[in-house]
């Protein structure tokens, strides 16, 4: 019996100096669990007589309910005095600023948002989007395109190539969205009517040119499409993304393998200090490049230039990003520095919709 009121005196003890939760799980653990002195107090009963076990067993499970009951009672004053340390060590400035939501603080680049722009304006008349990869091959870069094998016109385009493969052929970055016309004329019937923007890399770099930019191709291929549809889509374009009532266009004679005649367009500006204007002054500034397609280029994808033909463009998406938001320099669009950002960058949200204004 002595034995018990020490076991117990003992136990109350340690409950009551547990400083933790863990430290009394350890108590608990050391009286109440499997092999524990209260548990394996109780395993003894089994070998005793009836009247013996009788005694001892209300003895026994009395220790053991005083015993779980002194647990569960410290257990919740633990409970509440680590409430209580964190409630008086934690604290909240509510005069702070609260902090702005993401959609506050995030801008769409630029570039994404001329993209758009120009997505909406040709949805608007019934063009499609096509896209194709930045790793190209050289016969959908240069050969399909009508670039004669070792021609000068190569060389035009300052290409990154990768290194040749076993079979002496040259993967290459693409120098520009048109090899995506000849990958929609092989997957698709005529009539073709698509936009192809996308990236595009040339080892070329100062204030108007990066390797890697950004080219927005037009394709359309039908049986009757010809300069004059051309001529208006572009004007057309040019007075919606520029938010101007009028654009004088000009078009120039010009040279691309792909195209026949090949033509280069310039819009009427006045460049005054630092800034360009449209519709108006004396100046020129070149935008595009533009043809009815090569009858090679037609024969090349499977279609017969008798029967099929149409005209292409293919256009800088940066250099009408600068010229619309007056940005001098193109290498800071993708230094990734978020001050510049946040100074050119559009809000999320502000979806451009020819309805609601395309840039806001
Ligand atoms: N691919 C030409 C370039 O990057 C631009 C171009 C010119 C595209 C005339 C065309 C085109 O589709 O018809 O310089």
């Amino acid at each position: 019996m002595t034995d018990l009121h020490a076991l117990e005196t003992e136990l109350l003890a340690a409950v009551t100096n547990a400083s933790d939760e863990p430290a009394l799980e350890a108590v608990r653990v050391a009286a109440l669990g499997r092999n524990g002195s209260i548990s394996t107090l109780l395993k003894t009963l089994g070998t005793m007589s009836p009247e013996a076990r009788k005694e001892q067993g209300a003895v026994i499970n009395g220790l053991k309910d005083r015993v779980t009951a002194a647990i569960a009672e410290r257990k919740e004053a633990l409970k509440q005095s680590a409430l209580d340390q964190r409630l008086n060590t934690e604290t909240l400035d509510v005069s702070l600023a609260v902090p702005e939501p993401p959609t506050e603080v995030g801008r769409i680049h630029p570039i994404s948002q001329v993209v758009d722009e120009l997505t909406a304006i040709f949805a608007d008349m019934g063009f499609a989007v096509a896209e194709g990869p930045d790793i190209e091959s050289d016969d959908y870069n240069f050969t399909k395109l009508n670039f004669p094998e070792g021609h000068p016109a190569r060389e035009m385009q300052d290409t990154f190539f990768f290194q040749p493969k076993p079979d002496g052929s040259q993967l290459l970055l693409r120098t520009h969205t048109s090899p995506v016309q000849i990958r929609t004329m092989l997957a698709h019937k005529p009539p073709i009517r698509v936009i192809i923007p996308g990236r595009t890399y040339r080892s070329d770099s100062d204030q108007t040119h990066t390797p890697m930019f950004h080219q927005v191709e037009g394709l359309v291929i039908d049986t009757s499409s010809h300069l004059g549809h051309l001529k208006w889509i572009l004007q057309e374009f040019c007075k919606a993304f520029f938010e101007v009532d009028q654009v004088n266009m000009r078009f120039r004679p010009s040279f691309f393998p792909f195209t026949e005649p090949s033509l280069e367009v310039d819009i009427q500006c006045r460049r005054d200090k630092g800034e360009v204007r449209f519709g108006e002054g004396d100046d020129w500034m070149e935008i595009l490049g533009c043809g009815m397609v090569h009858p090679n280029v037609l024969r090349n994808c499977g279609l017969d230039p008798d029967e099929y033909q149409g005209f292409a463009w293919g256009l800088g998406i940066d250099r009408i990003a600068m010229l619309k938001y007056g940005m001098p320099d193109l290498r800071p669009f993708f230094e990734a520095d978020v001050r510049w950002l946040s100074h050119y960058g559009f809000r999320p949200l502000d979806f451009p919709t020819l309805a609601g204004g395309l840039s806001g």
